[in-house]
């Protein structure tokens, strides 16, 4: 799922600074040019797409616009979002099942039976506050919808979208092909791009929506190493594995990419564990801090 509009990015940043600070060039103009010829050295050896878990989520609330808009400045390859729907049938970008742990629901809406994003219609959910959890700096921050996420990635930056899991839904691949060919020339573009992707935790909501958009790269999320007949059957279908990083070795990667598969983990939030996944191969690397990737 590589992005032609940013090729293979590089993981620069984390290994060639300390290099630098360690040779300690004498003025500022050699420092640069060290830079420079380091950073060469490195963009030829290291490669990665940086996906932005839930948008920019380590430094905006998760999943709102702030995150989203933060993930592009940062120049991340993709946003990546949880889709699902509200009451009356909008596609929405919300990660958990219910609204409690990140907006005002219990406030707003005292009383009501359930919490779950699927018991709101559009126009309740609009009204909640999605940032004040995170800082007061992004209270009044919105839940937005799968719409409002292509226009604002649309031609900056490639798009990872995951199917929630949250066992309620019936018919969101459907759903989620209709809302992307809704988009005039959107699903054409972002595929000349490289930049979009879809993903699920769930096998058959994966292999129903690539039923649908067979031309769409499609993930199977993973939170266990996938054993090797898993594998070889995921490869008669899927586009990506993306497993947890934890349950992931260089055996792992080389098998998924000799099976004619890529392979991004996830949530990666450490340098050092950005720098051995990195040396292991995957092509994507999931993180709340895409910025740790990036240098932006
Ligand atoms: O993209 C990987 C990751 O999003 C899967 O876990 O729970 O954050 O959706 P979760
Ligand atoms: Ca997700």
């Amino acid at each position: 799922m590589r992005s032609s509009r940013s090729p293979r990015r590089l993981v620069a940043s984390l290994i060639a600074v300390p290099l630098l600070l360690a040779a300690a060039p004498a003025t500022a103009t050699a420092a640069r040019a060290q830079i420079a010829a380091v950073s060469s050295t490195v963009a030829s050896e290291f490669a990665v797409d940086v996906i932005a878990h839930r948008g920019s989520s380590g430094v905006a609330p998760e999943n709102t616009s702030a995150a989203i808009k933060a993930a592009v400045q940062q120049d991340a390859d993709f946003v990546e979002i949880d889709v699902q729907r509200s009451k009356d049938g909008r596609l929405v970008n919300f990660h958990d099942c219910t609204l409690v742990r990140t907006t005002d629901v219990e406030e707003r809406f005292p009383g009501r039976p359930s919490y779950r994003v699927s018991d709101f219609t559009w126009a309740e959910l609009r009204t909640l506050d999605a940032g004040s959890w995170f800082h007061p700096d992004f209270a009044g921050e919105r839940i937005i919808s799968v719409g409002d996420v292509i226009k604002q990635v649309d031609g900056k930056t490639g798009l990872l979208a995951e199917i929630s899991p949250c066992g309620h839904y019936e018919g969101l691949p459907a759903d989620l092909d209709a809302e992307l060919r809704s988009i005039p020339g959107y699903v054409d573009e972002a595929l000349a791009a490289g930049e979009l992707a879809v993903q699920s935790f769930e096998v058959d909501d994966a292999k129903a929506f690539k039923t649908l958009q067979p031309r769409i790269p499609i993930g199977l999320l993973d939170a266990d190493r996938p054993t090797e007949a898993e594998l070889v059957e995921l490869s008669g279908w899927a586009d990506q594995v993306n497993p947890q990083w934890t349950v992931t070795d260089s055996a792992l990667v080389a098998r998924v990419h000799q099976l004619g598969m890529d392979i991004n983990v996830w949530t990666v939030n450490e340098p050092g564990t950005m720098r051995r996944v990195d040396d292991l191969g995957v092509d994507g690397i999931i993180t709340d801090f895409p910025q740790s990737l990036t240098n932006r």
